[in-house]
This record gives C-alpha cells, sequence and structure tokens, in this order.
C-alpha cells in the first residue's frame, strides 16, 4: 500500500519534472543539420557554430536552432542569409535545395530560408516533402526564387499558418497558383511584398478564404482594383496592404464586407476617387489607416467618425478637410499617432486645428510641410498629457506624464520661442522643429532623459547653448545647424556618450573645440564648419573611430518606428512588419519623418535617409578659424569616410599617415597655409572620389597620375604656385 503511494508520488513527481534541459538535441536532428550545413554549396561559412568535430555539442546551444525545452527536438531554424550571397545580386550563387534534409525535424514549427537564393530542388526532393512535417507553421521564403512550380509544391504543406514570399523578383510576372494554394486551409497570413505577381491573382485570391493577412505592396499591379469577385471574398481579413502599387480610381464598394479589418494600407497608389463614397466608412474594427500618397479628393473627417477603434492615420499629401461636421469636432475616436505631411492647404488649416483640439491621447505626431504659422501650438502638448484623463484636476505644471513621443513639425512657418511647455514631455524621443523661424534661445529647461534626436536647425535661435541638454544622456543626434548661436560649445558636451550624430554648423559659435569632444566614442558626424572656432585640432580627435556601425545607426534610424511600437500590439505589428521588409528587401521603409541629414561629401550634398546614415561618417571643421598642424593621429581614423578641413589657417605638411584613411571618399585640405610636399603614399587611397589641396603652399610633384588620382583634374591642385607636374 504505502509502495504503492511510493510509486504514485514518484509518478507524480516524474510529470511535473519531466527531465527537461537534461536533454540534449537528439542525433538524428543534430547529423540532419550537419547535413544541411554540408548542402549550403556556400563559400563562406556563417554557422561557424554548427560544429561537427565535437561529438557532444548539443546542436540546441546552436545558432539559428531553437529546441523545445522538455522534448529536445528542434521547432524552429532561422536560416535568414546563411549563404554567400549578396542581396543585391542575388543571382551568382544558386542553390538547389534538398527538401528531404528536413524530414528528420518531426516537430519543426518555424522554418526561415529568406535570402538564399534558392533556385529549385535537387531531383525528387521538392518542397512537396515538407508536407510530412504536420507542425510547420511558419515558413519563410523571402529573398529567393520561387516561381509558380515552387508554390504549387507548397501546396500540400497542409499545416501552414503563415506564408512569406517577398522579394522574389521573377523575370515575369508569377501566375500565383491558386488552385494549389486554396488545398491551404490553415493559411492565414500571405506576404507577397515586391514580388512579381500577375494582377489575375486578385480575381482569384478569394478562395483562399481562411486568410486574415495580405500583403501585397510594391508589387508592380497597376489599373483598377477587381469590383466584384476576388479580393472582396477574404471577408475574414484584418490586415490587408496594397500599398506602393498604381492601383488607380476608387476603392471599390464590395470591399465593405471586410469588417474585420484592423490595418489598411493603401499607401502610393493612385486612388482618386472621393474617399466619402469609399467603403473605408464600414471598416468598424479599423485601427491603423494609411492614406497617403494618393490623389484623393479632399478627404473628410466626418466620414471616419463611426471608426470608433481608429488609433492611427497616415495622411501625407491628401488635401484634409473637415467641413461637414462644423459642430462636432469630436469624432468617435482618439488617435495615438496621426501624420499629415502636406496635406493642408492654408485655407483649410484652420479647420483641421480644430479636430486635433479633440485628440487627447496622441503619442506621434507629424505635420510637416504644412505652412503653419505663428507661435508653436502648445495646446497640442497641453491637451495630450495623460492628466488630461483626470479630468483636469491636476493643475497643468503637473502635466509630466505627458503621452508624445514623437513630434515632427519640419518645414513650416512657426515664430517666435520654442515653447517650455516642451520640457514637461518626459517621455519625448523624436523632436523635429527645423526649418522655421523659431527664435531665442532654447530653453534650459530642456532635461529629457529619454530624447534621442532633437533637430533644430534652420531657424533663428540666438544665444549659447549653455546647458540646454546637459541631462539628454540618452541623445543620439543633434542638429543645430543654420541659426544664429553664439558661445562655446559646452564641456558637458563629453558626458553625452550616446552621442552619434552632432551637427553645428553655420552658426557663430567660438572659442577651442572642447578635447571632451573625443569622449563622444560612439560619434560617428561631427560637423563645426562655418563657425569661428579657432585653436589646434584636438589630435585626440583620433581617440573617436567615426564607425559608420551598421548595428547602431539602424536601431537609431528606426527610433522613430520603434516608438510607435510601445503604442500598442497593433503598431508593434506595423514596427515587426516594416522591420522584415528591411531586413528582406534592404531598402528603408517609406516613412518621411526618418530622419535626415545632409552632409556634404563628394562636393554635392547628399541627403542621407535613416540608415544609410550607417554607411556615413565623417569630420568637417571647415571654414573655421583652426591654426597649428594637421594631428598626424587623424591618420588613424581608419574608418572615415569624408574629411573636410578647408578655409582655416592651417599649417605644415599632410601627414603622411593619411595613407592609412582607407575608407575615404572625400579629402577637402584646400584654402589653408599648409605646405612641403604631397605625400606620394596617398595614392594608395582606393576610395578616393574627391581630393582637393588647392590654395596652398604646396611644393614639388603632384601625385603620381594612378589608381584614383587618375581621376583628379587640375582644379584640385590650383593655386600652389610652387607645384608642378603633369596637371598642376
Ligand atoms: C569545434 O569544436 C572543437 C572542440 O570543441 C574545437 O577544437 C574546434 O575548433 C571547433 N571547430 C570549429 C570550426 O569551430
Ligand atoms: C525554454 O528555456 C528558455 C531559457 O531557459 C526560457 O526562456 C523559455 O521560456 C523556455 N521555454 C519553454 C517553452 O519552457
Ligand atoms: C552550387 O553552385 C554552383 C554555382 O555556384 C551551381 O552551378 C550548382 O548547381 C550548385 N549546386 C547545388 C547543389 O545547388
Ligand atoms: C537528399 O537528402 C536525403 C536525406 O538526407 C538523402 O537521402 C538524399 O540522397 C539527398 N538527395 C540528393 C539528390 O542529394
Ligand atoms: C521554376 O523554377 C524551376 C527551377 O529553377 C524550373 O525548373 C521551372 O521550370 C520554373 N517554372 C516556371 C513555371 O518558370
Ligand atoms: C499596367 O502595367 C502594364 C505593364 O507595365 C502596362 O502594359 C499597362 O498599360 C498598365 N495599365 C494601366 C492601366 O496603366
Ligand atoms: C457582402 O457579402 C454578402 C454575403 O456574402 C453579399 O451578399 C454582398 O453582396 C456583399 N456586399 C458587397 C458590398 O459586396
Ligand atoms: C481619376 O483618374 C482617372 C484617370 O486616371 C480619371 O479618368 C478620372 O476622371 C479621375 N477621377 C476623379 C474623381 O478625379
Ligand atoms: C455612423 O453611425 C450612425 C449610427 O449608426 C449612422 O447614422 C451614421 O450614418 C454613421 N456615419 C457614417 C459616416 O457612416
Ligand atoms: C484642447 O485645446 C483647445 C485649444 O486650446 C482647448 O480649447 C481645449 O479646451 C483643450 N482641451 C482640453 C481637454 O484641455
Ligand atoms: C503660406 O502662408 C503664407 C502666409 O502665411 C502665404 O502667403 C503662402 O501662400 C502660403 N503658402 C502655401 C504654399 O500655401
Ligand atoms: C585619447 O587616448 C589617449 C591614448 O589612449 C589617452 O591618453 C587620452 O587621454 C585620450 N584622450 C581623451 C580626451 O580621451
Amino acid at each position: 500500500m504505502e509502495f504503492g503511494i511510493f510509486v504514485w508520488w514518484l509518478l507524480l513527481l516524474a510529470a511535473l519534472f519531466p527531465l527537461s534541459s537534461t536533454y540534449g538535441c537528439l542525433r538524428e536532428e543534430r547529423e540532419a543539420l550537419l547535413q544541411l550545413k554540408a548542402s549550403l554549396n556556400s563559400s563562406y561559412d556563417s554557422l561557424t557554430s554548427w560544429n561537427s568535430s565535437h561529438e557532444e555539442s548539443n546542436c540546441c546551444d546552436w545558432e539559428y536552432v531553437m529546441c523545445d525545452n522538455t522534448t529536445g527536438h528542434v521547432i524552429e531554424l532561422h536560416l535568414y542569409h546563411v549563404r554567400d550571397v549578396s542581396i543585391s545580386d542575388y543571382e551568382i550563387e544558386v542553390w538547389y535545395l534538398n527538401a528531404s534534409i528536413f524530414l528528420p525535424f518531426q516537430e519543426l514549427k518555424y522554418l526561415d530560408l529568406s535570402g538564399n537564393g534558392i533556385f529549385g530542388w535537387v531531383p525528387n526532393e521538392g518542397f512537396e516533402r515538407l508536407s510530412r512535417l504536420t507542425k510547420l507553421e511558419v515558413l519563410r521564403l523571402g529573398i529567393n526564387h520561387i516561381n509558380e512550380s515552387f508554390l504549387s509544391s507548397l501546396g500540400q504543406i497542409l499545416s501552414l499558418k503563415t506564408l512569406y514570399l517577398r522579394n522574389n523578383l521573377l523575370e515575369r510576372p508569377m501566375n500565383f497558383p491558386i488552385s494549389e494554394l486554396r488545398r491551404l486551409k490553415n493559411l492565414q497570413e500571405l506576404y507577397l511584398d515586391s514580388s512579381n505577381i500577375d494582377k489575375s491573382f486578385l480575381r482569384k485570391v478569394g478562395a483562399m478564404t481562411s486568410l486574415n493577412v495580405l500583403t501585397i505592396r510594391g508589387c508592380g499591379l497597376n489599373g483598377s482594383l477587381p469590383i466584384v469577385q476576388g479580393l472582396c471574398e477574404l471577408m475574414n481579413l484584418q490586415e490587408l496592404d496594397l500599398s506602393q502599387n498604381n492601383f488607380e480610381e476608387l476603392l471599390p464598394s464590395c470591399l465593405a464586407n471586410m469588417t474585420e479589418l484592423q490595418i489598411f494600407d493603401i499607401s502610393s497608389n493612385r486612388f482618386n476617387a472621393s474617399i466619402d463614397l469609399s467603403p473605408l466608412p464600414s471598416f468598424k474594427s479599423l485601427e491603423y489607416l494609411d492614406l497617403s500618397h494618393n490623389y484623393f479628393n479632399p478627404i473628410t473627417f466626418s466620414s471616419f467618425s463611426n471608426l470608433s477603434k481608429l488609433e492611427v492615420i497616415f495622411s501625407d499629401r491628401n488635401k484634409l478637410v473637415d467641413e461637414t461636421l462644423s459642430q462636432k469636432w469630436n469624432l468617435g475616436f482618439q488617435l495615438k499617432v496621426f501624420s499629415c505631411s502636406s496635406c493642408l492647404s492654408t485655407k483649410f488649416s484652420r479647420r483641421i486645428t480644430r479636430f486635433l483640439h479633440y485628440q487627447f491621447d496622441l503619442q506621434v505626431i507629424i505635420l510637416p510641410h504644412n505652412n503653419f504659422s505663428g507661435q508653436f501650438p502648445t495646446w497640442l502638448l497641453e491637451n495630450n498629457t495623460s492628466n488630461n484623463n483626470l479630468l483636469g484636476m491636476l493643475p497643468r505644471w503637473m502635466g509630466d506624464m505627458t503621452s508624445l513621443t514623437d513630434i515632427v513639425v519640419t518645414k513650416n512657418q512657426l515664430e517666435a520661442l520654442i515653447p517650455v511647455e516642451l520640457c514637461n514631455l518626459k517621455s519625448l524621443s523624436f523632436l523635429d522643429l527645423s526649418h522655421n523661424n523659431l527664435n531665442g534661445s532654447i530653453p534650459f529647461c530642456f532635461n529629457w532623459s529619454e530624447i534621442q534626436h532633437v533637430h533644430l536647425n534652420k531657424n533663428r535661435l540666438t544665444g549659447p547653448i549653455t546647458s540646454a541638454f546637459k541631462s539628454c544622456s540618452n541623445l543620439v543626434t543633434l542638429n543645430l545647424r543654420d541659426n544664429y548661436l553664439t558661445g562655446n560649445i559646452p564641456d558637458w558636451i563629453g558626458n553625452l556618450s550616446s552621442f552619434s550624430i552632432l551637427l553645428l554648423e553655420a552658426n557663430y559659435l567660438q572659442g577651442k573645440i572642447p578635447f571632451q569632444i573625443c569622449l563622444l566614442g560612439n560619434l560617428s558626424l561631427l560637423d563645426l564648419s562655418h563657425n569661428s572656432f579657432f585653436g589646434q585640432i584636438p589630435q585626440c580627435l583620433s581617440n573617436i573611430t567615426f564607425e559608420p556601425t551598421y548595428s547602431k545607426s539602424f536601431i537609431s534610424s528606426m527610433s522613430f518606428m520603434s516608438s510607435y511600437s510601445q503604442i500598442s500590439d497593433i503598431l508593434s505589428r506595423i514596427f515587426h512588419s516594416t522591420m522584415e521588409v528591411y531586413l528582406e528587401s534592404d531598402v528603408l521603409p517609406m516613412v518621411d519623418v526618418l530622419q535626415e541629414v545632409e552632409f556634404t561629401t563628394k562636393n554635392i550634398i547628399l541627403s542621407y535617409k535613416g540608415d544609410i546614415l550607417n554607411y556615413m561618417s565623417g569630420i568637417d571643421l571647415s571654414c573655421n578659424k583652426l591654426e597649428g598642424e594637421i594631428p598626424a593621429e587623424l591618420g588613424n581614423l581608419s574608418s572615415i569616410h569624408a574629411l573636410n578641413l578647408s578655409f582655416n589657417n592651417l599649417i605644415g605638411s599632410i601627414p603622411t599617415q593619411f595613407s592609412n584613411l582607407h575608407q575615404i571618399e572625400s579629402l577637402d585640405l584646400s584654402h589653408n597655409n599648409l605646405d612641403d610636399t604631397i605625400p606620394p603614399q596617398l595614392i594608395e587611397l582606393n576610395s578616393l572620389a574627391v581630393f582637393n589641396v588647392a590654395h596652398n603652399n604646396f611644393w614639388g610633384t603632384t601625385p603620381e597620375r594612378k589608381a584614383q588620382f587618375g581621376t583628379f583634374d587640375e582644379s584640385s591642385y590650383e593655386g600652389n604656385p610652387l607645384l608642378c607636374g603633369p596637371i598642376a
């Protein structure tokens, strides 16, 4: 009896505490992984942790592999871009996959094979084999060469719930094999963005009745949407993305049956009919709406008044008005994100502003290019404090807990002072008031701890920088270009170690360049040009690597997006899908407000948007009163892309160490008092596209006309009377 109880207890314990993590991975799965690695047919080994020589190596610890903790079975394989195919030119190394290799993974749920140059399969080992993996739910095949034949075989993987086929750019449009794929009765999400599909797809897709997400962004489709069958039959859709095609005219009224729709993106098309006549007001579940970049007749907000769940509206470049609801501005929704770039004509701007008076939960507000004049609308800040939810019982000055995270009002005509009310926005992360007529000094109260990007350039700001940003410990970008600021660069700058982009060009700043700048180890762009800085160039600048690190700036350029993701689930979904598009296509999401920074290189002003900043790094100290010699240490900046020291009073020679600037594309030392000979070693600079030493006192001969130096003409050397050579 007692023994029976004991056994019972043992059994219970065994059930409660299965031999959990003591399992490694299963032997046959480990072998399959090694076979897969061997089959990659790739010259570079990205799977170094998949180590065959080490018998005990637990494959659950290998990179890109995820196992179930209790059974030890492989459940996820994240094999995104593990082969050596250049994304831009992915036709080079083709891969014929042997799908049978995956058969041992009986518990596999998630398989990502994107970006691997898959062209087909080895004979008799096609994708239909994967149909034996009855747990497989998510399959990602973006950036490959998936054509109809592939898809037909996918039609047998009946367990699939999610299928990603983005960026399969085939020569001719793919005749989507609906008849085979309609068998996927569990398929809920289908992502086809940037793939070359045939327009007939839209008429046939209705057969895939289980779909609730369909995205066909940027598929090169055009003409009007089919009016009756097809698309409209997908009545369970929760997300529909038709953006970046060339669809025209009107949204068919049959879409009105999509009452579950939460995310609707039709941006960047040629829709032009009236939105009031569209099915939009029927989308009762709508949370996210992007109408930007179309040709809609003026959009009246009253059309949306019943969409009580609406949180996000992007309506850039549409004319927005509300003329019918002259009494009722309080529409049935409270937005979290409102973006309306170039969307207001002067005539209507007052009205649109009235609508915003009744929005109290805004977190992201984007109103560039709208010709707003007068003072900054401080009511916008005050209205969107969470205190309003307390029926205004707390005094305004306690409005600390504001919801606003991103404010973009660039390229308007705002005047007067920067409002101190901004200082109450403790959650602010992105502020862009650039290209306005703001004056006065920068308020001292700017001490947000969350702020990452501040753009106040091209205004009429005066006074010193003093302590304005002293405690903004997360500041990544500070752009104060083109103002009338005076005084020195404050010493506290050295405490803001997160700085990556510091742009102070074209002000009246003076004094020495403080050594504290050298403490900014993450700096990638430093522009102090067109000021009155004097003294020597700090040699410690070489303590900074000026490395345009990919991940770092990726995060900063996406910070605008990441602040969405805090908003709600739906937004985080958007964020993730944007990330995916980003990762799979290597292009930026089309968001107007991704921070834009101009940096002079190659003699032209290129506008670097978002992630492109990652590839850019440089120092511009031109047009100041700097003196002394060029520190030889600057030759250690082997990652720098641009260096401009022109129009100063520098003397001495070009350090021979400059031949170590392996990444440099633009080197401008013109208009100084430099002398000596030009180091012949400079011809080792293989990336150099712009080289200028004009108007100095160089003597001797010009560098050999070899490599990049074969491309420079006399304008690079003029104004050096003692310099000779074939082109001087
Ligand atoms: C594999 O593991 C063994 C033993 O741990 C180690 O000596 C070897 O360097 C590893 N090989 C690779 C390619 O990592
Ligand atoms: C598996 O283990 C990881 C790390 O120990 C843990 O984060 C995760 O929640 C576990 N998953 C399950 C399903 O137990
Ligand atoms: C391996 O790559 C070469 C070209 O790089 C290609 O000709 C060959 O078919 C590929 N083999 C497999 C099995 O994918
Ligand atoms: C494909 O993989 C399976 C399982 O590993 C193997 O038995 C078969 O020989 C492979 N086929 C080809 C053509 O390489
Ligand atoms: C699809 O690709 C496979 C492998 O490259 C090829 O054999 C087949 O002919 C292609 N099918 C179509 C319809 O283009
Ligand atoms: C749609 O695009 C196709 C292919 O580019 C073109 O031939 C056709 O004329 C376009 N149709 C319309 C209505 O623009
Ligand atoms: C909506 O669906 C119903 C039932 O399927 C159908 O009768 C009706 O025509 C559809 N409405 C539109 C506008 O397509
Ligand atoms: C929409 O554009 C089409 C041609 O692209 C034109 O025929 C039609 O008149 C336009 N409709 C409106 C309402 O502007
Ligand atoms: C909003 O709903 C009310 C009540 O159901 C209805 O009377 C009104 O027409 C609707 N407005 C719009 C713009 O659909
Ligand atoms: C929002 O701002 C407008 C304009 O100043 C004001 O009339 C309205 O009372 C404010 N709403 C709240 C709740 O403070
Ligand atoms: C902008 O506003 C000014 C007056 O405030 C007006 O003269 C100008 O025409 C407006 N520009 C546009 C493009 O609406
Ligand atoms: C720069 O680096 C040198 C050598 O590592 C160090 O001695 C010096 O203190 C650093 N300067 C600054 C300003 O950090």
